[in-house]
């Protein structure tokens, strides 16, 4: 690795997350490690869960789920995305649970299955307006769908508004999934509707659901502002680092990058930091502030593709760590800052930066 940015997981926070979501949520959780585990990196977070109490993995897509068994991962693995039929062999073969929500799909895969039968978890529409079916007549027609190229294991929902603890529309869509449900829990042998704010909602009460699915927690971040004051117990692991290239004194009346957006005011000393837009450092980061030790200093001018300029107090020598996310740099102040939510951030990082894990 010859650049200096990097973007280091803490492990240790990653294992206390989980060992603490498990300590308060009765039911098996589901390690959400869906796009590259929310930027943590899929194969070492799933593995780090497992180590710790998760039970199953969660992804969006096949190829997700193809690359944990790659790296020698044989936890259930449950894709919540929906796939295209023809490609229900390839899940069956490989042991990967996909997502179904209608009879016709059922019909439409079952020729692509061999040997080994599928396994999937029904996907019910209460409220979110996308994937899912919708009323017990759907469900009862793909139940009966069910032939024996599939294993019906499970059946969930998803909240729209599980992280707004005076939503009305959360209770409605739990009252929704439990009349659709009426007569058939014993039917599955996993029930499951929680997401991070879900499930730690939920824990105390008596529900007839015996798994979580827990995405944004697992890396130490709260669903919401409003969920913070819920539960405080998350450290974050994500923390993006890199080191000053060039340090430069400017006098008065001098224009900083693309634009000429900047302009010194007096002698001022710019330091050069090797992250730009195409490491998913947005260019709309321009004016927010980093921290080079232990002071934060503004970025001056227009972020570049592949460098950003900020104001030092003074000289710092080249190689100085500069810390863009993490430490005193909360990610969620970087999210208000950019008008976006932790989980935009911390996935909106490229595969430029390399993940180091500490
Ligand atoms: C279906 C489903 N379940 C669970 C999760 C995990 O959500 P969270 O990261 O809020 O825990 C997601 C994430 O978007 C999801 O789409």
């Amino acid at each position: 690795m010859f650049r200096p940015s990097r973007i280091e997981i803490d492990r240790a926070a990653i294992a206390h997350n989980i060992k603490e979501l498990t300590r308060r949520i009765p039911q098996d959780l589901m390690a959400v490690v869906k796009a590259n585990a929310y930027g943590h990196g899929a194969v070492e977070v799933a593995k780090i869960a497992l180590e710790n109490g998760a039970t199953m993995l969660g992804v969006a897509l096949l190829e997700e789920a193809l690359e944990l068994r790659d790296a020698g991962i044989e936890a259930p693995i449950l894709v919540m995305e929906a796939q295209f039929p023809e490609y229900a062999g390839v899940a069956a073969e490989q042991g990967i649970t996909l997502s179904v929500f209608s009879a016709e799909w059922l019909r439409e895969a079952a020729p692509y299955i061999e040997e080994k039968p599928l396994t999937v978890h029904i996907k019910v529409d209460t409220g979110m307006g996308r994937l899912g079916l919708r009323t017990r007549e759907q469900l009862d027609a793909l139940l009966e769908e069910a032939t024996d190229s599939f294993v019906v294991e499970g059946i969930y929902t998803h909240f729209a508004t599980a992280d707004e603890l005076d939503s009305n529309l959360y209770y409605t869509q739990q009252e929704r999934f439990e009349r659709l449900m009426d007569g058939l829990h014993e039917r599955f042998r996993y029930i499951h509707t929680s997401n991070s704010a879900g499930a730690i909602r939920m824990a105390g009460q008596d529900v007839p659901y015996n798994l979580v699915r827990v995405g944004i927690a697992l890396y130490g971040l709260y669903p919401s502002r409003e969920m913070e004051t819920f539960y405080s117990f998350l450290r974050p692991a994500f923390t993006l680092k890199s080191q000053l290239m060039q340090v430069k004194r400017l006098e008065a009346g001098q224009t900083i990058s693309y634009g000429a957006t900047y302009t010194t005011s007096a002698d001022e000393w710019i330091g050069t930091v090797p992250v730009g837009y195409a490491d998913g450092w947005l260019r709309k980061a321009s004016g927010f502030e980093v921290e080079v030790n232990g002071i934060r200093c503004p970025i001056v001018g227009r972020v570049c593709m592949d460098r950003f300029m900020i104001r030092l107090p003074k000289e710092f020598p080249v190689g100085t760590d500069v810390t863009l996310v993490g430490g005193n740099v909360a990610i969620d102040e970087l999210a208000s800052y950019l008008g976006t939510i932790n989980y935009e951030i911390v996935c909106q990082f490229t595969s430029r930066l390399p993940r180091l894990y500490v």
